[in-house]
């Protein structure tokens, strides 16, 4: 017998046709699954990332998809260039149903070593840029009775790590965020719901073992292996489509009673 089928086959069907939808950090990585995963489902999109050249590859790849589709490039630590980019969308498609906070930023030191504006940059694109989007997006999502924010953690928002502290910092407040967000919107019909991957095999994590060999790790992707063994009970990283496929679900109209909730995909590393 065959298994279930993945999001857009003929099985998955068109699930968010008529849903109009924004991922920022769609360029590559998680941010480029969920924007695949999202359109093979029908939906409209706005896609965002540093630049819009950026997008160019995966615009080409979405193409056949029936969705209409926006590219914008904007730092979403720019307040200014967030509300504009919500204003583009709604010009554009009437509306923003769902938003998915996806861009991060990842910086590895000890916590002596962190500078304050390292701290300063981490919170303004992980932290600052979900409140600037958020903060442009509720407002009609309120209006209409109707929306979906989807925001990236991490597990670094759920427990402590060494030597990166200020990344684990602001995926806390993305944690926190959604849970106090979630509550003042829960009687509006809007849900506010974060996913929190663990390990996940992206440029995010090549950028991060580049980074450990300029500082004198000798195999950083041995050093690199063995800590997925040690530390992921799957002993394997995740692939980002393994992601996008709970950011579907949470971005569409059938996740209606779910809110508040930062859900681990994490391969099994916390249980608790
Ligand atoms: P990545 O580094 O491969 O891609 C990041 C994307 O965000 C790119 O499209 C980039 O253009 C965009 N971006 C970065 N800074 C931006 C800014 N200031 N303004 C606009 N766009 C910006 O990252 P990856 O691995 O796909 O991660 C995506 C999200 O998932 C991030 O929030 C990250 O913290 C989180 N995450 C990643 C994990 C991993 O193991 N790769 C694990 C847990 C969470």
């Amino acid at each position: 017998m065959p298994g279930p089928s993945a999001p857009g086959t003929a099985a998955g069907g068109m699930r968010l046709r008529g849903t109009v939808a924004m991922v920022t950090g769609a360029s590559r990585g998680i941010g480029r699954a969920i924007a695949q995963a999202l359109a093979a489902e029908g939906a409209d999109l706005c896609l965002v990332a540093t630049s819009r050249e950026g997008l160019a590859d995966v615009m080409a790849a979405i193409s056949g998809t029936p969705g209409q589709k926006l590219a914008l490039g904007f730092d979403v630590a720019d307040r200014t260039a967030c509300q504009a980019a919500v204003a583009q969308c709604v010009d554009r498609f009437g509306r923003l149903d769902a938003l998915v906070n996806n861009a991060g930023i990842y910086l590895a030191k000890t916590f002596l070593e962190y500078e304050p504006a390292d701290f300063q940059r981490l919170l303004d694109v992980n932290l600052f840029g979900v409140i600037h989007l958020t903060q442009a997006a509720l407002p009609g999502m309120l209006e209409r009775g109707y929306g979906r924010i989807v925001n990236i953690a991490s597990t670094a928002g759920k427990w402590g790590s060494r030597n990166q502290s200020a990344y684990n910092v602001s995926k806390h407040a993305v944690v926190g965020l959604t849970r106090c967000v979630a509550l003042e919107t829960a009687a509006r019909g809007v849900t506010v719901n974060a996913i929190c991957p663990g390990f996940i095999d992206t440029d995010m994590l090549v950028d991060l073992k580049r980074d450990a060999a300029t500082k004198g790790v000798a195999d950083p992707d041995a050093v690199f292996a063995a800590l997925i063994n040690q530390r992921v009970p799957m002993a394997r990283a995740l692939r980002a489509d393994e992601i996008a496929g709970m950011a579907v679900y949470l971005a569409s109209p059938q996740a209606s009673g779910l809110t508040g909730q930062s859900i681990l995909i994490d391969g099994g590393m916390i249980t608790a």
